[in-house]
């Protein structure tokens, strides 16, 4: 049986709690917020789970396997650091900062202390995607356009600047991510952001709602992918368009659509990626063999150093090269 305490009480904390709740040899222990009242209301939904408002507090009372961290860009640092402290692998969720300081801390303790992590780029366990690599492995890409269009999530720290980090380095992450597991390393970033409408709707508002992202490869590709968030609530459009020597792949949120010589097919998910992600860590947990993990702390740093690499240059108008 493993042991397992969970921080954060929001929306994400659940998405990953009622996963574990269906495992059978899996118990959610603790569950750690802001505030204790929150937590035990929180833990009352999972039968063995403890509210905590305490981080230490929990992690001192229970014995536990693994934490989960679901908690805004801006908390980070000070949660992770304990952990690796007391040896405690831990999933945690995307980004791992608003910036690169905490996860450079984090890095540079994890090289001196071994912890199994992961990190919550679920989309690297989409079946499309490992389908999306195949078709990849067997033509020449050349480009890829992309694009996170959407509306901006309600949460208040999602809209500041300090606390989130914005659309690219919070959301778009998920794609930057998928471009380095499907195409490669990032060498050059180029941005443009803008703010057009969301300061005008809502009150504290000082991230951009508009960007666009020019990623070029170390090994020739480029890629743009673009974003905004001032969309209404309902309207949508994610994915990434592939454009080879073989044809055109594009990946949605579900599925892949491929075009070869006009002849057309597509590969729909039909496991959760999420499960899989989870499954994955734990089985790392129970076993130490972290292979099945496709997104560990340190290769997720490298996502991030590209997102805040993004924001760099769209603040100074300049490329940045990724090191
Ligand atoms: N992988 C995905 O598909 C996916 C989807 C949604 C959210 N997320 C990520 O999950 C994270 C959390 O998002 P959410 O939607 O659950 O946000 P949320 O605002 O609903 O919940 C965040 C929770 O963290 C708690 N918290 C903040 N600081 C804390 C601290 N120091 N100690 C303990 N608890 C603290 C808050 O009280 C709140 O309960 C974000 O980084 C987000 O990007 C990932």
């Amino acid at each position: 049986m493993l042991k397992i305490g969970i921080i954060g009480t929001g929306w994400f904390s659940g998405v990953h709690a009622n996963i574990l709740n269906q495992m059978e040899d899996i118990q959610i222990k603790g569950i750690c917020g802001t505030s204790k009242d929150k937590a035990e209301k929180y833990a009352s939904n999972y039968p063995d789970a403890t509210g905590y408002g305490d981080v230490k507090e929990m992690l001192d009372s229970e014995d536990l396997n693994a934490v989960y961290i679901c908690i805004p860009p801006f908390a980070h640092g000070e949660i992770e650091l304990e952990l690796i402290k007391r040896g405690i692998p831990f999933l945690v969720e995307k980004p791992l900062s608003v910036d690169l300081d905490i996860p450079y801390e984090v890095i540079t303790k994890l090289k001196a202390q071994k912890v199994i992590t992961s990190v919550g780029y679920h989309f690297r366990y989409r079946e499309s995607v490992e389908s999306l690599r195949n078709e990849l492995d067997q033509s020449t890409l050349g480009m890829v356009t992309g694009e996170w269009m959407g509306s901006m999530p309600t949460v208040s720290w999602w809209r500041n600047q300090q606390t989130s980090g914005g659309q690219f380095i919070e959301q778009t992450t998920h794609l930057v991510d998928l471009l380095r597991y499907t195409v490669g390393e990032v060498e050059e970033v180029y941005a443009a952001y803008g703010s057009r409408s969301l300061s005008t709707q809502y009150d504290n508002v000082t991230v951009s709602d508009i960007g666009t992202v020019t990623l070029k490869f170390r090994n020739g590709e480029i890629a743009n992918l673009s974003n905004t968030c001032i969309l209404p609530e309902g309207d949508s459009s994610v994915g990434l368009d592939f454009y080879t020597n073989k044809g055109i792949f594009q990946l949605g949120f579900h599925s892949l659509d491929i075009s070869k010589e006009g002849k057309k097919s597509s590969i729909v998910d039909s496991t959760d990626p999420y499960l899989k992600e989870n499954q994955a860590f734990l089985h790392a947990v129970k076993t130490g063999d972290s292979s099945k993990i496709l997104s560990n702390y340190e290769d997720a740093y490298k996502t991030q150093e590209i997102t805040v690499a993004a924001l760099k240059s769209a603040e100074t108008g300049l490329p940045v090269k990724i090191s």
